[in-house]
């Protein structure tokens, strides 16, 4: 069973991009599309989340992700608590268990997890009282499902063929979550040419199993791409051995506007954000007219509305709520 999904097969968390089936990634998709408009309105509410709770637990820093999902549950109209990890009981010892038991006791709807370990998400979302809905907000180097789904809209936007293109990611995809989902969702919307473009000390071990095109030569990598994803050296969780130094690293892997050249003249280039410039990316690259690195951002906020409206809102409000 999909714990993912609810006994009708409604989306009641989001862990993963892994199970979800194509269909339901395009209706992700296709309502982030039409909430988009709202962004850019004077007035930019909804009542969808009128009277629910959210509550924004990060045990890791994110000043973009933790923002946006703020800014789509208040644009829901919900009520956002923010706990701030630095000052909460997770440094006084306490367990994610009773973390849980206390926030249902609070009576919030829905938990948005980020966290250092791998499967943080999932352990929140076996626990959880069965009208509390978990969106993963990143869990260790496992999954960051909104990223990978607002990189895919985002793409969508410029190129909304995936079957006629070839996309690139290039960095430290050994330790990257956003990585990891971003290929589990190029494949289910029928990616043509999935690379991934990286030393061979920042491959993940499973790489053979996951579907892409290895290079270990950028500029072999690159060439013709139609999409080139670039990712920060996630040091954080790198032993001390593996850190590359920063500048050898931009000779070595560095996307600079002449390899960038090398790709298709119309590609896009992408970032989840931070961007480390000169580390992973030239200024004039990330700055350039082929970077929609800020449109990542914008488009987050319709992303994560889309999945708020749709694990929350939607059918599940209408089934529950008699004569809505
Ligand atoms: C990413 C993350 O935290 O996994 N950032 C983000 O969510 N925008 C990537 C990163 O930290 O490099």
């Amino acid at each position: 069973m999909n714990p993912q999904l609810d006994k009708d097969g409604n989306l009641r968390h989001l862990l993963e991009i892994e199970g979800l089936g194509r269909d339901r990634v395009v209706q992700i998709l296709d309502t982030a599309e039409s909430l988009l408009p709202l962004t850019e309105r004077a007035v930019k509410k909804l009542p969808l989340l009128r009277g629910r709770t959210v509550v924004n637990l990060f045990y890791e820093p994110s000043p973009r992700t933790r923002m946006t999902f703020e800014l789509a549950a208040k644009r829901l109209s919900a009520d956002v608590l923010n706990l701030d990890v630095d000052h909460s009981s997770a440094r006084k010892g306490e367990s994610l268990l009773d973390t849980l038991r206390n926030l249902e006791a609070m009576h919030m709807d829905m938990l948005v997890i980020r966290h250092p370990d791998s499967g943080a998400a999932h352990f929140f979302a076996t626990h959880a009282d069965p009208q509390v809905t978990v969106l993963n907000a990143g869990d260790g180097s496992h999954a960051h499902p909104t990223q990978a789904l607002l990189d895919m809209f985002t793409i969508r936007q410029h190129k909304p063929d995936f079957a006629a293109l070839t996309v690139a990611i290039v960095g430290d995809i050994a330790h990257s979550r956003v990585a990891r989902s971003q290929i589990a969702a190029l494949r289910l919307l029928g990616t043509g040419e999935i690379r991934v473009i990286a030393p061979h000390t920042l491959l993940p071990a499973d790489i053979d199993r996951l579907g892409v095109k290895v290079f270990t030569d950028i500029d072999h990598g690159l060439r013709d791409a139609d999409v080139v994803i670039t990712l920060r050296l996630q040091r954080e969780r790198m032993q001390g051995a593996d850190l590359p130094g920063s500048q050898e690293y931009f000779r070595h892997y560095g996307v600079s506007s002449e390899r960038l050249a090398l790709a298709s003249p119309d590609a896009i280039v992408m970032h989840p954000g931070p961007i480390n410039r000169g580390v992973e990316i030239a200024s004039d690259v990330a700055d350039g007219p082929q970077s929609v690195i800020l449109q990542q951002v914008t488009n987050g906020i319709a992303v994560r509305m889309a999945v708020m409206a749709l694990t929350m809102g939607g059918e599940r409000t209408a089934a529950q709520e008699p004569g809505t």
